[in-house]
């Protein structure tokens, strides 16, 4: 199993939901957080503004998945979220050594 972390444009994320719904991927946890990359302390466009400002609202998308499911999730998030600009995101791909269904106490892929 793996985990796929992706940090996106806030604005792409409903996008992004439809496409991985297509996917039938149906566990995630999102979260809204502030971060930067290579910019950091430069000029970025956010809103259709020129802000200069080092942390910028994203969103991080969490799923974990089948090790065969990584590929297609890649392709789906970039596909949705690349608009070319500085500031599209990211995606970090984690070996996941368990999961537990609480309910159940299933285990592993049983349990995504
Ligand atoms: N090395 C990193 N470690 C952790 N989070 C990162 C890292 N790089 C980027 N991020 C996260 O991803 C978000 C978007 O990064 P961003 O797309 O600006 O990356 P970049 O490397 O600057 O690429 P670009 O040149 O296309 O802007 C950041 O706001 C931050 O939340
Ligand atoms: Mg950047």
């Amino acid at each position: 199993m793996k985990k796929v972390e992706c940090i996106i444009r806030p604005d792409v994320l409903e996008d992004v939901k439809a496409e991985l719904n297509k996917l039938k991927i149906h566990g995630m946890t999102v979260s809204q957080v502030f971060g930067c990359g290579h910019q950091k302390g430069k000029k970025e466009i956010y809103r259709g503004a020129e802000i200069e400002i080092s942390l910028l609202p994203k969103v991080k998308i969490e799923i974990v998945t089948e090790d065969g499911s990584v590929e297609n999730i890649v392709d789906a998030v970039t596909k949705v979220a690349r608009t070319g600009n500085v500031g599209d995101g990211k995606i970090f791909i984690y070996d996941i050594q368990d999961a537990i269904r609480i309910r159940t106490g299933e285990r592993g892929e049983k349990a995504i």
